[in-house]
């Protein structure tokens, strides 16, 4: 069975849907272990309720991001991972990081990139009067959330939205997106060429996969 292993760095809701998947045979593959750069993170606590090897590996052990990041694929590495899945990991990777993962490593960032790269993303599409704002699922690479896309799923902004309505309306989105593109992943239908993201040998457009 295909391995997964998974780095969060908070609450790990969406871990939790990628675990609930796995259970309910809607992801080919099973969560070999957790990772996290946070000792607090509830992510943690969930990978240890469902039985999943977990670990916080502390930044401030380590004299610099370059020399975390190789111990932490050295540690992601025991476990063989056929893909690495960046679930609200807070942290900007090394480049030795994300080569050594090239191509099997996806994140999930809540905007519709290039919208809003970066922190506070559901705060500036209200502030900016966006009517429509979302998530992206893409492969990683070098340049922060500029990986090739493969999958955006939009949502609306309605006019007394709060902030905590627009991150629950994207967060929603993002528990039923996440599980289904790893499940893509791992059945061999998802790949990265160049700058492109695949699906069933044809290349992507810029936007991925659009869903409503
Ligand atoms: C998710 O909404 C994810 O898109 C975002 O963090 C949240 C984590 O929630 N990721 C990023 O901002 C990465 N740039 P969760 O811990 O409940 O899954």
């Amino acid at each position: 069975m295909k391995k997964i292993v998974v780095l969060v760095s908070g609450h790990g809701s969406n871990l939790q849907a990628i675990i609930d998947a796995c259970q309910q045979n809607r992801i080919n593959g099973h969560i070999a272990a957790v990772f996290s750069n946070n000792a607090d993170a509830y992510g943690l606590q969930r990978a240890m309720h469902a039985g999943i090897p977990s670990c916080f590996l502390d930044p401030k052990a380590y004299p610099d991001r370059a020399s975390y990041d190789i111990a932490l694929f050295k540690a992601i590495d025991q476990y063989q991972p056929d893909l690495v899945v960046l679930s609200g990991y807070m942290r900007i990777l090394s480049p030795d990081f994300v080569q050594h993962y090239y191509g099997r490593l996806l994140n999930i960032h809540p905007s519709l990139l290039p919208k809003y790269p970066g922190l506070h993303t559901h705060q500036k599409a209200i502030e900016n009067g966006d009517k429509e704002h979302g998530t992206s699922i893409h492969f990683v690479t070098e340049e922060l959330d500029g990986g090739p896309i493969i999958l955006q799923a939009k949502v609306p902004i309605f006019e007394d939205d709060k902030l905590e309505d627009v991150i629950q309306r994207v967060q929603s989105q993002e528990h039923n997106f996440y599980p289904m593109v790893i499940d893509w992943f791992l059945n061999g239908r998802l790949s990265m060429k160049g700058h492109a993201a695949i699906m069933d040998g044809k290349v992507l457009p810029p936007q991925g996969y659009a869903s409503e």
